[in-house]
């Protein structure tokens, strides 16, 4: 992951190359690895996760208890979990949820609005990537760590 942000920021020209970054990203990953991702409204976030998951080869969530927080993907080539911190009220909802958990499932944690509670729910070795509005189509994405 660092070596493909080893240049700084990349600049993203399309959804496709949103999506094409993602796979590039889950080809680094091994297992347990949590992503934060930060950025405005309509940075990107959901297009980089989406991109991730099919990197992964992850197919649609299985469904769960608390399929509108969190979506588990566990027919990949790793199991990930996708989480929306803009849909929770608290930090004490996501830990209600089973956060603690999937922080020691081993799956691969992507978190949108990750920044969301003061970050307080992320981990030391969280991997951050901050996405930025460059224009309508342009998206910047950077690790930040
Ligand atoms: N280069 C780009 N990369 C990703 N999305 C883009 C890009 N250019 C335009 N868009 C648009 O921006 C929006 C991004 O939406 P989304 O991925 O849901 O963002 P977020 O989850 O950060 O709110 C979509 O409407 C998408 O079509
Ligand atoms: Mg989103």
């Amino acid at each position: 992951m660092h070596k493909i942000f080893k240049n700084g920021p990349i600049e993203v020209s399309s959804e496709a190359e949103m999506v094409s970054l993602g796979h590039e990203i889950a080809a680094t990953l091994s297992g347990g690895e949590v992503l934060g991702l930060v950025g405005d409204l309509g940075a990107g976030k959901t297009h980089l996760v989406r991109g991730i998951l099919e990197g992964l080869g992850a197919g649609n969530p299985a469904a769960s208890p608390t399929f509108s927080l969190v979506h588990e993907h566990n027919d990949g080539r790793l199991s990930a979990a996708h989480f929306d911190f803009y849909r929770m009220k608290s930090a004490d909802e996501a830990l209600g949820m089973g956060w603690d958990e999937y922080l020691s499932s081993g799956s691969v944690l992507l978190v949108e609005w990750a920044d969301r509670f003061d970050g307080a729910l992320m981990p030391d070795d969280t991997l951050w990537l901050v996405l930025r509005h460059v224009s309508a189509t342009q998206r910047s994405v950077m690790l930040a760590q």
